[in-house]
């Protein structure tokens, strides 16, 4: 297998998928990588009543450290470290910046 395969994969996921739902001005570069991450962490980032951690208004810098250090190994977890492997430096900013920017809304 070649070793661009899985890294293939990964970019056509995080780009091509939440590109079908593109329209309008709400969609930015980072709600679309952010379509990949709704299933578990809830449209807009927003958990309510449930075990996931609540991604929107965290400061940038929490998420953008979270997501390197999953991605590096130096943070554990179930299922963000490879999640974040397939994250590439831009698209971790992009959607640190996104997510930062939403209202952080009630608490779960
Ligand atoms: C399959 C479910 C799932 C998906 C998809 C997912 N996450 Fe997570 N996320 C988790 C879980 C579970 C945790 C808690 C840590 C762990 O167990 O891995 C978490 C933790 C995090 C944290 C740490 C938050 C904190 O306050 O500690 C960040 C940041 C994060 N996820 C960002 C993302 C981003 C960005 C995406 C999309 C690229 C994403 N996640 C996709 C399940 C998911």
């Amino acid at each position: 297998m070649s070793k661009w395969f899985v890294p293939i994969c990964a970019w056509l996921a995080l780009t091509q998928l939440p590109a079908a739902a593109q329209s309008g001005a709400y969609f930015t570069p980072g709600s679309r990588l952010a379509a990949a991450c709704a299933n578990c962490h809830g449209t807009e980032g927003r958990t309510q009543g449930q075990l996931l951690p609540r991604l929107a208004g965290q400061p940038r810098s929490d998420l953008e450290r979270a997501l390197r250090e999953y991605k590096g190994g130096q943070r554990s977890g179930t299922v963000m470290p490879q999640i974040a492997k397939g994250l590439q430096e831009e698209q971790i900013i992009l959607l640190a910046q996104w997510y930062a920017s939403l209202p952080a809304g009630a608490q779960p």
